[in-house]
């Protein structure tokens, strides 16, 4: 049996999930991306409107006939335990829930637990939320409002100004840095030793090897099922042509 995964944003920033899928995996599975750019940014917007996105983006994913859909985004999964998705038959992995269990239950996050500061770098709607609470760390939590537009302008440089300028204001005794919006893993110098940045883009896939399998909740192998070709089928709700050209040359 061949397995569909489902992966959504507002726009471009859950493709960095994709990528770190496909690097893992090797590309050879069936996967949706359904980029919601017509409602871009989320991080302004209300939790009502929020709420109302993500039940848009789950009826699409149904018709879509995905086994999985992995909220590539923080914004919403901070709301997702708020919704009732039992009427669907995918299952749905949180970046916030794999947050959660990264900080409760991981030995890497052993220092976090103990005391050691971080600092969460989202939208206003996740700083808002307050969700990052669950976490059980100490969290120093700094909105950065202005970094989506600018890459959905598909203004990456801005973007990576705007989010240099975002880490700065991050006080100084603090280099332990949550990646908190999936479009801000496409900005982070990956190799700068200042800082160590935590990833949920990178996170949510060893999640979903070690947990989704452990725990049983996926019913068949997923490794089992990748023979096949390539295939994402990529959706914008505004603007696709121009979003498609921006996301090969982001996943590429
Ligand atoms: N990339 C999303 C997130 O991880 C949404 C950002 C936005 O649209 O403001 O939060």
């Amino acid at each position: 049996m061949s397995m569909k995964l489902g992966f959504y944003d507002s726009g471009l920033g859950g493709l960095s999930v994709l990528k770190s899928f496909l690097y893992k995996y090797d590309a050879k599975y069936s996967c949706v991306y359904y980029g919601d750019t017509a409602n871009a940014p989320y991080g302004d917007k209300s939790k009502e409107e929020l709420k109302s996105f993500i039940k848009e983006i789950m009826d699409y994913m149904h018709e879509a006939d995905v086994d999985l859909v992995i909220s590539a985004c923080n914004t919403t999964s901070a709301l997702l335990d708020e919704l009732d998705l039992d009427d669907y038959f995918f299952q749905v992995l949180s970046l916030y829930e794999v947050m959660e269990k990264y900080f409760k239950e991981s030995d890497e996050a052993k220092k976090y637990r103990k005391g050691k500061k971080l600092a969460l770098l989202a939208t206003t709607s996740s700083i808002n939320s307050e969700k990052y609470k669950k976490w059980g760390v100490d969290i120093f939590p700094l909105a950065c409002p202005k970094i989506v537009p600018l890459m959905e302008a598909g203004k990456l440089e801005e973007a990576k100004a705007e989010w240099k300028n975002c880490l700065s204001q991050v006080p100084s005794d603090i280099k332990d840095i949550i990646v908190g919006c999936t479009h801000y893993s496409f900005l982070y110098d990956k190799e700068d030793k200042k800082y160590n940045f935590i990833d949920p883009a990178e996170l949510s896939v060893d999640f979903f090897d070690k947990s989704m399998y452990a725990d049983g909740i996926l019913s068949f192998d997923f490794k089992k099922s990748v023979e096949g070709e390539l295939d994402i089928d990529i959706y914008f709700t505004a603007g696709d042509d121009d979003y498609k050209n921006m996301a090969s040359s982001l996943i590429t």
